[in-house]
């Protein structure tokens, strides 16, 4: 039985059936994080757009809310989109998402708590003046939509917002300024625009700082800040950002380097994941992203199954000061409280050619910590002769040896590695000779299932001189989440096992480099379910 296989995850947030899309108005208020989501009630596929909602107190376990609000206005009735939400000074919440109007034209509209002495925030009201900003001259009736958090204009008696759109093929955001989130002032000019990049969903901006390693509040800037800029290419359905500097005065972001530009450069995520957003925990000092998980199924399987997509585990977002030229993204500590038995095998020595069954049985809920040396002379001797232009989604996946790699684990595997999901590192050569590391999630043999998605995903991942490879892979039934070097690169795999699920799921080490020997040492943790629980609930 071939849905046996795609069980709902025991710990990433998914509501209780039914399609969910984007991660909205992400906050944490008087003890509560809050998340809402696109959300249709009615059906495992998109449409009737409403925004779910649920709490948690720690980010991990979560009890699931009546509706935040539904489509029952004329400017929303065709959907209450993706939106932001901004704590003001004074403690109120401000909740900016856009509206599908009866007349399909994309609208800003405003809401906010009924009650902000309840905890929960049970009660939504949409403001009597909606919609509050509809399409400037210029911009397509259908593109203008997601409004982000609003920070601070230089001033401080101002609030400042972006939206996503395009002009041509051009991705733009607009910045508008608000006094009072009803009216407001479009600013000249864009915070940035990308050509060929298309329409920009669902745009992220938010300041990391360069010293410290606690996130910052939406409206900080100033020396030792950068700005990250991200958008959702509605073109090929992936989550770009860059860092680079914002000039508030100039209303200008630049990115740091043009050759990574946003769009063109570098990806959160080099799976499947798209429509995230940050926001600033006050909690506990820091910045989280929350990203939507797509299926790779068939849509008549997610009918069938009655539910479709989960959100990411929630990550912490810095800049990575060693690197000084991307994030690194770790997945939120409290996620640490599901581990239960550990597993550990320390100095495997892994030859040229082989596979070592780990000693874990029942591995489709599991956090695992592995870290891989290899022979620096080897891997610089050899360097010269190993394949250029080595890139993990066209290279044919784990099965194909090169002198340099690949070696990693593998998960979700059955006993006989009928079907296995490796998670690898590739030694290659760059452009310049020097050795390149690329860090690759492999699904060609994820499953015996023949409508679903199997594709090798990864990209390249910076490694400084004398660093340890490391690989954190977050396994969920039909999730991997896996993150090289601390979060610099991340690859979020959705795998439908049919074999290797329940007692029969396993992991292994492997090295199916042909020139090179790796010593490797994992920690594997078994991972409790988080028991997200319906409304109504007993206890809070
Ligand atoms: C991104 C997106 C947003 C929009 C929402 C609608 O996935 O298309 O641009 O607001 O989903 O559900």
């Amino acid at each position: 039985n071939v849905m046996l296989s795609w069980q709902k995850t025991a710990y990433h947030f998914q509501p209780e059936k039914n399609w969910m899309n984007d991660p909205d108005g992400p906050l944490y208020y008087n003890g509560w994080y809050h998340l809402f989501y696109q959300y249709n009630p009615d059906s495992a596929v998109w449409g009737n757009i409403t925004w779910g909602h649920a709490v948690s107190r720690d980010l991990i376990h979560w009890l699931h809310l009546p509706y935040a609000m539904v489509p029952d206005q004329w400017y929303d009735i065709n959907g209450v989109w993706t939106g932001s939400a901004t704590i003001l000074p004074d403690g109120r919440i401000i909740m900016l998402y856009t509206g599908d109007t009866y007349d399909v034209v994309q609208v800003q509209c405003l809401a906010y708590p009924a009650n902000l002495s309840d905890p929960l925030l049970l009660e939504w009201v949409k403001d009597p003046n909606n919609p509050v900003l509809v399409p400037p001259p210029g911009i397509g009736l259908k593109d203008f939509r997601d409004p982000t958090t609003a920070w601070l204009s230089p001033d401080g008696d101002k609030w400042r917002i972006t939206i996503g759109s395009k002009v041509d093929k051009t991705g733009i955001s607009l910045v508008y300024e608000t006094k009072d989130f009803i009216k407001y002032e479009l600013l000249d000019g864009y915070l940035h625009q990308v050509p060929g990049t298309g329409m920009w969903e669902c745009i992220d901006f938010y300041p990391v700082s360069l010293t410290e390693e606690n996130g910052l509040d939406t409206s900080a800037n100033g020396p030792g800040i950068k700005h990250v800029l991200k958008a959702s290419l509605d073109d090929d359905k992936n989550d770009y950002y860059a860092l680079g500097t914002y000039d508030p005065i100039k209303n200008k972001w630049t990115p740091d380097d043009p050759d990574l530009d946003v769009g063109i450069g570098l990806r959160y995520d080099y799976g499947k994941y798209y429509a995230s957003k940050t926001f600033y925990d006050q909690n506990k000092q820091r910045r989280i992203l929350w990203g939507w998980i797509r299926e790779t199924d068939a849509e008549e399987l997610d009918l069938l199954k009655g539910w479709a997509c989960v959100q990411s585990i929630p990550r912490t977002v810095v800049f990575d000061q060693k690197t000084g030229s991307n994030i690194l993204q770790w997945p939120v500590e409290e996620v640490e409280s599901l581990r239960s038995d550990s597993f550990e095998f320390n100095d495997v020595r892994l030859g040229p050619g082989s596979v070592v069954p780990l000693a874990v049985d029942s591995a489709s809920e599991l956090d695992i910590v592995a870290s891989f040396e290899v022979h620096k002379e080897t891997v610089d001797e050899a360097t010269a002769e190993a394949d250029t232009g080595y890139d993990c989604p066209t290279s044919g996946g784990a099965a194909n040896r090169g002198i340099l790699g690949p070696f990693g684990i593998v998960v979700l595997a059955d006993d006989t590695l009928s079907e296995l999901t490796p998670i690898y590192f590739y030694i290659a050569k760059g452009t310049n000779g020097k050795a390149v590391t690329h860090f690759c999630a492999d699904e060609l043999r994820s499953s015996k299932a023949a409508d679903v998605d199997k594709i090798v995903y990864g990209s390249k991942v910076p490694l400084l001189q004398h660093e340890k490879l490391s690989i954190r892979s977050l396994v969920d039934h039909s999730i991997v989440e896996s993150f090289a070097q601390g979060g610099r690169t991340v690859i979020t795999s959705r795998v439908y096992p049919t074999k290797a699920i329940g007692r029969a799921a396993r992991v292994f080490l492997f090295n199916n480099a042909t020139g090179l020997s790796v010593t490797a040492s994992v920690k594997i943790w078994k991972m409790d379910s988080a028991d997200i629980r319906p409304f109504p609930f007993d206890q809070l």
